[in-house]
């Protein structure tokens, strides 16, 4: 097995992480030092951009994962301000915001960046189509999870392994560890 520090301090995306890369070969071991945001309007800028710092801080190969919603009647916001979004407004905001848009369509993004200290990151994305539901459905998962739905059925309602086997995150993972190999 090959073990990958995965800077971040979200703990749902690293049991993500550890279940769609353990099949493939790949450990993860969550580091919580933190990396400097840029206010960048690209996800992959933001994840090269702290996997670079964290790699050279750390002097280990490190992975980072910046991810963002992007809603269509929304002109794409929060983008890559979700984390901020979610901070402030929170899910039902969100929903009142959209209320009367029959455009409910939206994507969520996902950006893993990978740096060995010294050398440029990679990065490697993945993104999945979905739709803001009318209201929020489902406990499982974090953050956008129960207003995101995908054929119908929102990740806050989906089984991990289900979510894992369609999400963003999934989608980035899998280039990054066909790369890795
Ligand atoms: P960041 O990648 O940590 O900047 O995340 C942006 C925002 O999107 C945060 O509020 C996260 O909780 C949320 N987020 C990231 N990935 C997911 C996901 O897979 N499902 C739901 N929310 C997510």
């Amino acid at each position: 097995m090959r073990k990958i520090i995965f800077v971040t301090g979200n703990s749902h995306k690293v049991k993500e992480a550890g279940d769609i890369l353990s099949p493939l070969g790949i450990t993860v071991e969550q580091n919580n030092c933190g990396y400097p945001e840029l206010q960048e309007d690209e996800l992959e800028k933001i994840a090269s951009f702290g996997a670079e710092w964290a790699a050279d801080k750390l002097g280990t190969e490190v992975m980072v994962d910046d991810s963002g919603l992007f809603i269509r009647a929304l002109g794409g916001f929060p983008g890559p301000y979700s984390a901020y979004v979610f901070d402030t407004l929170g899910n039902d905001r969100i929903l009142k915001l959209m209320k009367g848009d029959t455009d409910r369509s939206a994507v969520f993004r996902c950006a893993i960046g990978y740096c060995v200290p010294g050398e440029k990151a990679r990065v490697f994305t993945g993104e999945v189509m979905g739709e803001i539901s009318l209201e929020g459905r489902g406990n499982a998962g974090f953050g956008y999870d129960p207003i995101f739905s995908v054929g119908g059925r929102t990740f806050g309602e989906m089984a991990e392994e289900e979510k894992n086997r369609l999400s963003h995150r999934y989608r980035a993972l899998l280039k990054f560890a066909d790369w890795l190999k």
